[in-house]
């Protein structure tokens, strides 16, 4: 089973990124499923359902999140009207959606998709440790393949997260950093491996905000209005293959398309 996993979608220039550029690489990839982090698809922070539902018009099949899933006050009326709309399964007892899914490629195999927080300098949510375990143990009857998506700061947690669960898991993605690193690699229990997946969205920003606007609340500390870089927008993501049967990743390529005008 062949998976393209897409860095956080920023904005409309991320969205334009993934309506061009989607349909080749799955093409040239022969890709099965198409999994994406949404967290800043609409308008740099949280979604909307109309940026939802163009995503999964753009034939994505999962999307993933993050802290910034909540942004939009509107998340609360529609979270839980998508199957595959994931927000971390370690949010306290009683937060609106889910954090886990479990899906049917076209030739019937299963896949699971967990989507996970980090508390490294970040909130303070239910351990992404124990709640991974919990969620593979609920998944993994009737999932050949799970992809995690790590979603955290630092890079030792989530480095920490691909140890903890080699062999346990197909897949360790990592998001919310938004920077692609250059550690892909197939852990030695079969599990596919990277710390930061990157972002789809302007190159020439910081962390795909306007780079005068994001200086300005560096040098002054002054609160400002974020808004979202448009030029030299990128599709950053990884290319995944898997052994269907035994759920070990056989190959992960990290990919890097750039949206011409
Ligand atoms: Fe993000
Ligand atoms: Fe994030």
């Amino acid at each position: 089973m062949k998976i393209l996993f897409v860095g956080d979608i920023v904005g409309k220039p991320g969205r334009m990124a993934v309506r061009n550029l989607l349909p080749r690489i799955v093409a040239r990839h022969d890709i099965d499923i198409v999994i994406a982090n949404c967290e800043n698809a609409a308008g740099g922070l949280g979604v909307t359902r109309e940026v939802v539902d163009e995503l999964y018009r753009n034939d994505i099949d999962v999307l993933t999140s993050g802290n910034h899933i909540w942004d939009k006050k509107g998340i609360r009326e529609f979270i839980d009207d998508y199957k595959t709309l994931l927000r971390p399964a370690n949010y306290p007892v009683g937060s609106l959606g889910k954090g886990s899914v479990s899906i049917n490629d076209s030739s019937g195999k299963a896949l699971g998709v967990i989507n996970l927080e980090g508390r490294v300098f970040m909130k303070p949510l239910d351990c992404p440790f124990r709640v991974a375990e919990r969620e593979i143990e609920r998944l993994s009857s009737r999932s050949d393949i799970i992809i995690v998506d790590m979603h955290g700061e630092a890079t030792s947690e989530k480095q920490a997260m691909g140890w903890f669960l080699d062999g346990k898991v197909s897949a360790v993605i990592g998001t919310h950093t938004h920077v692609q690193t250059a550690d892909e690699r197939i852990l030695p229990n079969g599990t596919a491996y990277i710390t930061d997946v990157g972002m789809t969205g302007s190159m020439d920003s910081v962390l795909g905000v306007k780079k005068d606007i994001a200086l300005e609340r560096f040098l002054t500390l002054m609160p400002n209005k974020f808004e979202v870089a448009k030029k030299n927008v990128w599709l950053q993501g990884v290319v995944m293959d898997f052994d269907g049967k035994k759920g070990k990743c056989l190959s992960i390529e990290r990919i890097n398309e750039k949206l011409e005008k």
